[in-house]
């Protein structure tokens, strides 16, 4: 084991030549997340002896009852990057609008977050996770949410903490994506995986298939292909997965391939799918094509979609390349 810790991680990167350097403003910024997530875990590892489950009571902008803990990381979160000094604004999946850190318009970056991905499985001891994506700030005056509307191709940095068995933290600048374990006893994280690499090909899908009678028709086509299994015509049997923490699935993505799928549906045609691009599509798209992969909301690359709005939707179709691209061409 390399025993490389993260702040060693984060030191070499910082000196590094050319595409992998990062500013010591960036370091800073992890260093921040790193701290707060394992504040994150330590309350998602006493569950119900530290007072953090069950529901809030109150509903966010997406419509959703907000869970305790979806509050209470949000909150952590949001106090631990303005006392970063390097961040100008935030936005996260439980606000209405974006934050601006107050005397801080100049500062380099913009954080958007979610603060607890896959709430449904907070209160049944499975793996949730926070989800985050770092972009320039656009120093164009003072910070609003128009401030946050880049493509996922500005994103600086990408990452997320699966809050599981393990705590790991998975994170890209541009240059590969590397994988760490919380040690908890030293209190750091340590890098685990240099550098993770999805395979091309896979026999493993993962959608919620309780949606199958709304999906569109090449969606159809594509999942009916996979259960036909060895006798059709992809003359291979496939295996399916659904956690339903995006965070959770996409690690086992980035871990050992496969395609994870939620698709735009019948149920609202003027809703492009569940998932929201800011802080969920595009810091896992990002993660995900610079893990070799590719990421579709249907025919489109998510990292190329120009945002209108903070809390936009788009479908998400990732993982595995050939897999990803032959869906994404059934939708042309
Ligand atoms: P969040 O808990 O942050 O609102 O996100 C939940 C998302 C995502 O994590 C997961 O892939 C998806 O919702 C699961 O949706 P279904 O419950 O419809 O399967
Ligand atoms: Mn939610
Ligand atoms: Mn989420
Ligand atoms: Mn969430």
């Amino acid at each position: 084991m390399s025993m490389i810790t993260l702040s060693q991680y984060l030191k070499a990167a910082e000196g590094a030549a050319g595409h992998g350097r990062i500013t010591p403003e960036l370091s800073t910024l992890i260093h921040a997340l790193s701290g707060v997530s394992q504040h994150i875990s330590a309350a998602v590892h006493k569950g119900a002896l530290s007072g953090v489950l069950g529901t809030a009571g109150t509903e966010n902008v997406q419509g959703e009852t907000q869970k305790n803990l979806d509050i209470i990381a949000n909150d952590m979160i949001l106090v631990a990057l303005a006392a970063s000094g390097v961040v100008a604004g935030m936005a996260s999946e439980e606000l209405d609008d974006c934050s601006p850190v107050p005397g801080h318009a100049d500062k380099p970056y913009l954080v958007l977050f979610d603060p607890l991905d896959g709430s449904s499985n907070i209160d049944v001891n499975v793996s949730i996770g926070t989800i985050f994506s770092v972009l320039p700030n656009p120093r164009t005056g003072d910070i609003n949410n128009h401030s946050f509307l880049q493509p996922g191709t500005a994103q600086v940095a990408a990452g997320y903490v699966v809050y599981g068995p393990q705590t790991s933290l998975v994170l890209t600048f541009g240059n590969g994506v590397a994988a760490f374990t919380l040690d908890r006893e030293a209190g750091e994280y340590v890098l685990t995986t240099p550098a993770m690499d999805i395979p091309a090909d896979t026999k493993e899908f993962a959608i919620n298939m309780s949606n199958q009678r709304h999906w569109y028709p090449p969606v159809q086509k594509y999942i009916a292909e996979l259960l036909a299994g060895k006798t059709g015509e992809r003359g291979k049997d496939f295996n399916m997965r659904w956690i339903a923490s995006m965070v959770a699935d996409v690690h086992r993505v980035l871990t050992r391939g496969g395609i994870f799928m939620y698709p735009k549906d019948l149920r609202d045609p003027n809703k492009p799918g569940k998932l929201r691009l800011m802080y969920e599509a595009n810091p896992m798209s990002f993660l995900v094509e610079q893990a070799g992969g590719k990421s579709f909301d249907a025919a489109q690359r998510i990292l190329d979609i120009q945002p209108t709005e903070l809390h936009q939707r788009c479908a998400v179709m990732l993982g595995s390349a050939h897999e990803v691209q032959r869906v994404a061409d059934y939708h042309l």
